[in-house]
This record gives C-alpha cells, structure tokens and sequence, in this order.
C-alpha cells in the first residue's frame, strides 16, 4: 500500500486508533491531517510523524460543531490541496440505559460519534469529488451490530454509523469515493482503560475484556490502523459500503458455543 501524494484527514488523531491511523498512514508516505479536540494529544500526534521524517498538519476541532468542521476542512484545503481519504474515528463511550441516560448525555455520544462523522463527510465530499474520488472510513465497532447492556447511547450511536457508511457508499459510488467501515471489538486504548477504570476492579474488567474474544486477548490499536488503512487504499477498490469486523472472534463465539454445550464437533475434534 502507497499513499505517496495522498492527503488523509484523521479525527481522534490524538490518541488510541486514531493516532495509530495517523502513524500507519504516514509510514505508507501520505500527508496526514490530524484533527483532534485535544490540543496536546494532537500536536504529540503532528510532532512525532515529522520527527520520523514524515508529512503531518494538525487542527484543533470539536467534530460535533459544524462551523468547527466547515472551518477545519476550509484550513486543510488551503494547507494540502486536496483530501482523498477521511477517516471518521473521534468517539466518545458513555454507559447507561434508557431510564438512566440524560438527555444531555445521549445528545452527547450521538453529536460526536454520529453527527460528527456526518458533518465531517458532508464538508470533505465536495473536496474529494473535485478531486476525481477519494475513500472514506469510518471506525464503528462491533456494538454496531450487537447490543450490551447499559450502553444506549453508545450502541445506537455507533449503529448509526453503520447506516451513514452504507448511505455514503450508495450516494457517491457514482463519484468514485467509497466508504466502510470497522467494527473492532475491545482495543486497548485511553478510551478502554478510562471506562476499566470506573470499576471498583478495573483489573477484572481488562480480563474479561481479554475474555470476550475468541483469540483470548484485546487487540491493539495497530491492528484496527491496518486494516482502516487497506479499506482506505486502491487494494480494497472493490469494497464499498463493507462492515468489517476487527474483533478477535468477538461475534463468532455464539455459535461456537452452541456445538460445544452440545457436544457436536468436541468430540470430533
Ligand atoms: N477502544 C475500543 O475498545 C473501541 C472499540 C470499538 C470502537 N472504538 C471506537 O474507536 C474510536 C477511537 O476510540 P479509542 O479507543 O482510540 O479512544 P480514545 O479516547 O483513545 O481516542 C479518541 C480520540 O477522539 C478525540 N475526540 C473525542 N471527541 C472528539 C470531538 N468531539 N472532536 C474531536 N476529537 C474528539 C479524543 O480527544 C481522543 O483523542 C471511537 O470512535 C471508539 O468508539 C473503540
């Protein structure tokens, strides 16, 4: 995979996938936008790609604010040129359930995780189309597919963004942009540890989280970045409108339970 003269824009680029998006997508020698609300962890972001020798802007912004937005892309266009690759990724987690989410908390996850991704497509679209095409990939996860008790907004949230990757795929396929997404399971991240943390043992809750996958143990950030990266990259120029799982075996594990309670295959095997 080359991004050579290629200018991918980032959210979350300052910590955790994000920040792991923008290093694999530097090492692959595209110029990187880094767009995070945290000043610090955007600039360590920025700081450490163009110390290794490579390409990088950074731009503060809250993706939930659209004259943020509007503004953020109008800097970036003047500063590269162009965008071909918008990967949406900022994301916040906050847990309850339908009786004991305020209002204001689920306008929270849904203006960042879903609205967000939204806005920062319906700004960098007339970009990329003046461009010839380009990709968009959106980091959603596997409560896009699957629900988990007393995280509401969250899995509507991010069931959202598989709906919004399907309706870019389907919009602008005649465009020649393509969008997708990922769906990890638990990464061990800021975001994973901070919502370990709120437990009166949060060591337990890393073990389960290790648990939950077929393959025993949490990914990393690094194993989202590649493949977000392959989606984003002429390799995958067949793929659009795709949810790919990055999951250890997280949604498989249903129906591997199921034969060995029953002893079907155990016994085979
Ligand atoms: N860590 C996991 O287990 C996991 C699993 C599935 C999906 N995800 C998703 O991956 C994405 C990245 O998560 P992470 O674990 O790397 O989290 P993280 O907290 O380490 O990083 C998220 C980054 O997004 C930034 N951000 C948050 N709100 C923003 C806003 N309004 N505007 C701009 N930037 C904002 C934060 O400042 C932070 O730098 C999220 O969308 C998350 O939902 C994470």
């Amino acid at each position: 995979m080359d991004f050579t003269n290629k200018v991918i824009v980032v959210t979350g680029g300052g910590s955790g996938i994000g920040r792991a998006c923008c290093y694999e997508f530097a090492a692959l020698k595209g110029a990187v936008v880094v767009v995070d609300r945290d000043e610090k962890g955007g600039e360590e972001t920025r700081h450490k790609i163009v110390a290794d020798g490579g390409r990088a802007e950074f731009f503060a912004a809250d993706v939930s604010s659209e004259s943020q937005v509007e503004d953020l892309i109008k800097k970036a266009l003047a500063r590269t040129g162009g965008i071909d690759v918008l990967v949406n990724n900022a994301g916040i987690q906050r847990y309850g359930t339908a009786t004991t989410t305020s209002a204001q908390e689920w306008d929270e996850v849904l203006d960042v995780n879903l609205k967000g991704a939204f806005l920062m497509a319906r700004y960098t679209i007339p970009a990329m189309i003046q461009r010839g095409g380009g990709a968009i990939v959106n980091t959603a996860s596997v409560q896009s597919v699957a629900a988990v008790r007393n995280s509401l907004a969250y899995v509507v949230s991010k069931h959202g963004l598989l709906g919004l990757t399907r309706c870019l795929a389907l919009d602008y396929a005649k465009n020649n942009i393509r969008a997708n997404c990922v769906m990890p399971g638990a990464i061990d991240t800021p975001m994973l540890r901070w919502a370990a943390s709120l437990d009166d043992h949060p060591e337990k809750v890393i073990d389960a989280c290790n648990r939950l996958h077929a393959v025993g143990r949490m990914g990393t950030a690094d194993e989202v970045a590649r493949v977000i990266a392959f989606l984003a990259s002429d390799e995958a120029s067949f793929m659009t409108g795709a949810a790919i799982p990055v999951d250890g075996g997280l949604l498989v594990p249903v129906g591997g339970m199921m034969f060995q309670e029953s002893g079907t295959g155990a016994k085979k095997a």
